[in-house]
């Protein structure tokens, strides 16, 4: 209890998932959340529930963000904490996904034949500039507007926590989703250019790269594709969405005040090393 009493929090995407659960660790120990998500509805419905505030924006949206951040300094003045959470997985329609399941089911069973292997994913043959776009513009545009807007507030104050949410697709890849990947990669690198930058500000900039967690956006792994991950994964299932909202807790605190730059990776053993 306690561990961020008095702090200030913007947490965006925070209607769903991690960044739900993380608002509502952040507000058990002690801190004012505020909700952004790109539904209205959504962000005011979390909102409510945690006693919080909700600003809505599209994150990909720079002058949106620009809008919401003024918001947040007319109405509270400082920013303790962005946690830049915000994203989407694939979009994809059911036969799409249906689709995929049988090609990496048939691609899988002729691998564990011993070959030949004549069914293939073929993802970036087929995607299309909008489905690249889209992908960079949510996860690393959007990361970029907010932590941008973020820092007119939290630059005067020479202080401030960024937590910017990667993924272990960032580092260890992923068949299925360069564009995803190449996003989460981007964070990274984004992390650790700003950690640089802000350090003698007394901002520190830190990221999380989950590995697979329970959440609406994972819902849809099933069958083999689910599996293959479990088998993967060396604690044999998918992590829970507190375990990432803990190490955001930590990220956020003063107990991580020698943390910059890093990237810590609750994945239950599936990818060891950042
Ligand atoms: N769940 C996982 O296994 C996992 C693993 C690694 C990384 N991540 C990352 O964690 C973050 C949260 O994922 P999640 O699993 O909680 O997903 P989720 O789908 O449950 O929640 C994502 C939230 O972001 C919001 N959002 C989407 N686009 C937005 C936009 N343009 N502007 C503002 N809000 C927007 C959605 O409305 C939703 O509320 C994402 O960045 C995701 O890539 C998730």
């Amino acid at each position: 209890m306690d561990r961020l009493k008095g702090k200030l929090a913007m947490i965006t995407g925070a209607a769903s998932g991690l960044g739900l659960a993380t608002a509502r660790r952040f507000t058990e120990e002690g801190a004012t959340v505020i909700i952004n998500d790109v539904s209205s509805a959504a962000a005011e419905a979390a909102a409510a529930q945690l006693g919080g505030h909700a600003v809505a924006f599209d994150v990909s949206d720079s002058a949106a963000v620009t809008a919401g951040f003024k918001e947040v300094a007319a109405t509270f003045g400082r920013l303790d904490v962005l946690v830049n959470n915000a994203g989407i997985a694939p979009p994809m329609t059911e036969d799409e996904r249906a689709e995929r399941t049988a090609i990496t089911t048939e691609m899988v069973g002729q691998i564990q034949a011993g070959g030949p292997v004549t069914t293939f994913l073929d993802t970036t043959v087929n995607l299309s500039d909008g489905e690249w776009r889209q992908m960079l513009s949510i996860h690393l545009d959007g990361t970029f507007y907010c932590t941008r807007e973020a820092l007119k507030i939290m630059n005067p104050q020479l202080a401030g926590s960024i937590i910017n949410l990667g993924s272990i697709m960032g580092t260890a890849g992923g068949a299925g989703a360069p564009h995803y990947c190449a996003a989460k990669a981007g964070i990274l690198g984004l992390t650790r250019s700003l950690a640089r930058e802000l350090v003698l500000r007394n901002i520190r900039v830190n990221a999380i790269a989950p590995g697979f967690i329970e959440t609406p956006m994972t819902d849809s792994i099933m069958g083999m594709q689910r599996d293959m991950i479990i088998e993967s994964t060396p604690m044999r299932r998918f992590g829970e969405p507190d375990d990432i909202a803990w190490a955001a807790v930590y990220l956020a605190s003063d107990e991580s005040k020698f943390m910059t730059g890093q990237v810590l990776s609750p994945n239950g053993g599936y990818h060891m090393s950042q």
